[in-house]
């Protein structure tokens, strides 16, 4: 992995992150699972890194595009979060991050929540900064990338309508 600034060519793999957390009583909701405010603030960081190890520039979330939560996670369970860079605009790139639960005696696993949030990179003045493309390399990096794309041009078109 070359890591200056000037890189004009960047994988997917380059930059993808794998964190893992331990769901501590603290974190959780008087349900007794994870707090949805915790898990985005474990995604946020997670694709942060993720965005930031792709500009080598400081970054900002620029918005939350999607997230669902699709199994709550209990106390005491490890959370496996991924990140990787989905798509590079021109500035600004998509990081798309997958969040699985896994209880720490039977290693059951179970996907719970997934999302994908906006970051923007930033120059020495604050202000937004061109990055170098991402390079998907394999069949379904590529799916994502065409689908980012995708949401980028829905989201372009929905700002522009005020939609959003
Ligand atoms: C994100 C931010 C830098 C964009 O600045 P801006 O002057 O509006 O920038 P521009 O209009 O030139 O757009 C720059 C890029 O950001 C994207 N962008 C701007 N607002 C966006 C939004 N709400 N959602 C997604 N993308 C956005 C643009 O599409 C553009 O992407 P591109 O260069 O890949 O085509 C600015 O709005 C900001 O600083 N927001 C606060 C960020 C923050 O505090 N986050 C929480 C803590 S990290």
């Amino acid at each position: 992995m070359n890591n200056t600034n000037h890189d004009s060519r960047k994988t997917v793999e380059d930059c993808r992150v794998d964190m893992v957390q331990l769901v501590q009583p603290e974190d959780a909701n008087p349900l007794g699972v994870a707090f949805g405010g915790k898990v985005v603030q474990w995604m946020d960081i997670a694709a942060a890194i993720a965005a930031t190890r792709h500009a080598r520039r400081p970054v900002v979330t620029a918005s939350i595009d999607h997230l669902s939560f699709l199994a709550p996670i209990n106390i005491g369970d490890f959370v496996n979060i991924r990140a990787a860079v989905n798509y590079v605009g021109r500035t600004s790139m998509e990081v798309g991050v997958s969040i699985e639960s896994e209880n720490p005696i039977t290693g059951v696993k179970n996907r719970t929540t997934r999302g994908y949030l906006t970051f923007v990179a930033l120059d020495d003045q604050g202000k937004p900064m061109p990055i170098p493309p991402v390079i998907p390399e394999t069949e379904q990096e590529k799916e994502r990338y065409e689908e980012a794309k995708r949401r980028r041009e829905l989201k372009l078109q929905w700002r522009q309508e005020e939609l959003i």
